[in-house]
């Protein structure tokens, strides 16, 4: 599951990382990104059967989608919805799955007290409840923005 095709960058290593008989999942509000995404798929070798598109905003889809439905839940739109995109990965991942965020350093801004913007005060909250989560076992990797991911407890 992503949110935040965009032009379908991330999904591409998804889909080589997953099961031949795995499907992504991955919502976007721009149709036009969604249909590059589409496109840039095909090209790099995946039938068309093993994605899904869904387009809409996703604090409106993801509470359609199926409870303990997914291995993976990886976060690249609105980096101030992402403790609300947390709430649902909860509930959208099976036990043992896992939850990623990427830009979680808000270009550096989360990591630095100084700035007090709503995406770097909403990021370290976010780093905040991952990390004090007792149904969570994260890892912050130092990449590009920085990824944080997290797995879901088994018997959570
Ligand atoms: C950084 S881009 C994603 C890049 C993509 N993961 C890739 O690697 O190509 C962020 C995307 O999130 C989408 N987006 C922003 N807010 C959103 C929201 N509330 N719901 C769904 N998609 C959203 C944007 O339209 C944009 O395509």
């Amino acid at each position: 599951m992503e949110i935040g095709t965009g032009a379908g960058v991330s999904g591409i290593h998804l889909l080589r990382g997953m099961r031949r008989d795995g499907v992504l999942t991955t919502v976007d509000t721009e149709p036009d990104r969604q249909q590059l995404a589409r496109e840039a798929y095909r090209e790099a070798g995946f039938a068309a059967n093993r994605s899904r598109f869904i387009c809409g905003s996703a604090l409106d889809v993801l509470p359609r989608l199926t409870d303990g439905g997914y291995d993976l839940v990886f976060c690249d739109a609105d980096r101030r919805e992402y403790l609300d995109y947390l709430d649902e990965a909860m509930r959208l991942l099976r036990p043992g799955g896992v939850v990623c965020f990427e830009g979680a350093f808000g270009r550096g801004r989360a990591l630095d007290a100084a700035h007090h913007d709503d995406e770097a005060l909403r990021l370290r909250e976010l780093m905040r409840v991952v990390r004090d989560s007792p149904h969570l076992a994260p890892v912050l990797l130092p990449t590009d923005d920085g990824l944080l991911c997290a797995v879901r407890a088994l018997g959570t």
